[in-house]
């Protein structure tokens, strides 16, 4: 039922833990199921994500995907990152289940809401960035006909 890079990071999430005074720091969560996810990101002066971790109170897809979201978004810029959605984290994980799909939804909000916070900090603003919502289960009906 789900791949071998899903297990993969679900048996050794990369990733995992805190940074102390992060640039920016975002916390989702899923109403419906009760997971939550909080991702922190460290960007350089330069606008490039130097490090990233997460934490994820959630099921075992939820900890892929943020596992695999927090190592793409490595390396890269602000904008670039904007394109981790939640569709690049399942390519990159070979696939979830339909049922999950809603799960990789998390990373990425996480990832923009910590975006938004560094953006917020900063005086700053970042193309194409919305303002992420606190409870992801309000875009989950938009994104379960998406697939
Ligand atoms: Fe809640 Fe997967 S069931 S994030």
């Amino acid at each position: 039922m789900y791949s071998e890079k899903v297990m993969d990071h679900f048996n050794n999430p990369r990733n995992v833990g805190e940074i102390e005074d992060a640039s920016g720091v975002g916390t989702v969560g899923n109403a419906k199921c009760g997971d939550i996810m909080r991702m922190y990101l460290d960007i350089d002066d330069n606008g490039v994500i130097q490090d990233c971790k997460f934490k994820t109170f959630g099921c075992g897809a939820a900890v892929a995907t943020s596992s695999m979201a927090t190592e793409l978004v490595k390396g890269k810029t602000v904008q670039e990152a904007l394109l981790v959605t939640n569709k690049a984290v399942m390519e990159a994980l070979d696939g979830l289940p339909p049922v999950k799909v809603h799960c990789s939804l998390l990373a990425e909000e996480a990832i923009h809401a910590a975006l938004w916070d560094y953006a917020q900090k900063h005086g700053i603003e970042i193309e194409g960035l919305e303002k992420p919502v606190n409870d992801i289960s309000e875009k989950e009906e938009d994104t379960e006909e998406d697939y």
